[in-house]
């Protein structure tokens, strides 16, 4: 299959490793273009696949038959919409990202859209990327056009398992909202890895019990304990990792906080729902960024301003 990867930070990197150990025609898309772009997969197993690849490749993007997305929620917007007018109609997109409400911000496209929501583990040094743990990968429609295509999970599934095709994906992304909007914002607040949340449970149940109020409006039958539960599991299941908004905030970054406490918001306000706990987190959050980008703007100004 002719696929293309549009953004090859770690998620991307460990597609198109298993992408290209299936024998498929992948291609990159890199944010400025270059010749080639050489990277390297170390498998949780150790394994080490290293490979060159072509990048922005425009006609091999005319003649595509995949575009898997593994941008951040805020790159993409500005990252797909160049793409659209050269990918086919009947194309596949495939936004595999952590958070919601990056396709309220898309126009209506033609191609058949999914979303993916994955748990599979990734991180980048600068000279490897090393896939941490094996993840399941749920996979489902965002438009009409898409509702039928549940044979690329199957596809995807061959390279790199597990991946099954969901219906209702909007449940999905949910439940893995509510998971990133605790344990990431609480990780900032206490600069903490994942595991040291278990010291401040009170707050997790907090927090549980104001996403639940959201999710039952949208229709999605959940309530606090099970939330708690699976945030818990995460939580013990990651002990030792560092969240990736955690990550961001140390590395100056902007985070995905719109598009997971920001989005739950927005949805709470339209409901006529006030949820402090993710207020306090979300504003602390953008303080964090902002006093970054302040002191970048700082930093670059001449002396005289
Ligand atoms: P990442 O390593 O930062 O990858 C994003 C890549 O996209 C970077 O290489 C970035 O380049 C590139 N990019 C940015 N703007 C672009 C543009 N306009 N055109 C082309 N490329 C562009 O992030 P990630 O960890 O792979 O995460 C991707 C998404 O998957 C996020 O939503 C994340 O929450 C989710 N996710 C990640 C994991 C994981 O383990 N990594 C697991 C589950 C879900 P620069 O770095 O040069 O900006
Ligand atoms: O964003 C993250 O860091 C991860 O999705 C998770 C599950 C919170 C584990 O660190």
């Amino acid at each position: 299959m002719k696929i293309t990867v549009l953004g090859c930070g770690a998620l991307g990197q460990i597609w198109l490793s298993a992408l290209i150990r299936m024998g498929h025609d992948v291609q990159g898309w890199l944010k400025v273009f270059a010749p080639h772009f050489r990277f390297q997969v170390v498998s949780p197993e150790q394994d080490s696949f290293s490979h060159t690849l072509s990048v922005n490749d425009s006609h091999k993007l005319q003649q595509c038959e995949l575009l898997l997305v593994t941008l951040k929620a805020q790159q993409l917007p500005s990252g797909l919409l160049p793409l659209i007018s050269l990918l086919p109609k009947k194309c596949p997109i495939i936004l595999m990202h952590n958070g919601l409400g990056v396709v309220d911000e898309l126009p209506q496209l033609t191609q058949p859209l999914c979303h993916a929501v994955t748990t599979q583990a990734a991180y980048r040094t600068p000279t490897a990327t090393f896939h941490k743990g094996w993840g399941f990968t749920q996979l489902g429609p965002l438009n009409s056009a898409a509702a039928s295509l549940s044979d690329l999970a199957k596809i995807l599934h061959q390279a790199l398992p597990d991946v099954a095709w969901y219906d209702d994906i909007k449940t999905s992304a949910w439940k893995k909202l509510a998971v990133n909007a605790v344990i990431n914002p609480l990780t900032v607040k206490y600069h903490c890895q994942n595991g040291q949340l278990m010291d401040v449970l009170s707050e997790v149940t907090l927090l549980c019990r104001e996403i639940a109020l959201v999710m039952n409006r949208e229709g999605i039958h959940t309530d606090d304990s099970q939330l708690f539960e699976s945030v818990v599991n995460v939580i013990q299941a990651t002990a030792g990792n560092y969240s990736s908004m955690l990550q961001d905030i140390q590395a100056q970054r902007s985070t995905e906080v719109d598009y997971i406490t920001g989005y739950l918001l927005k949805r709470a306000r339209c409901f006529g729902l006030n949820l402090p706990q993710h207020t306090a987190l979300y504003q602390w959050i953008k303080q964090q960024e902002s006093d970054y980008a302040s002191d970048t703007l700082r930093t670059t100004l001449p002396s005289s301003w």
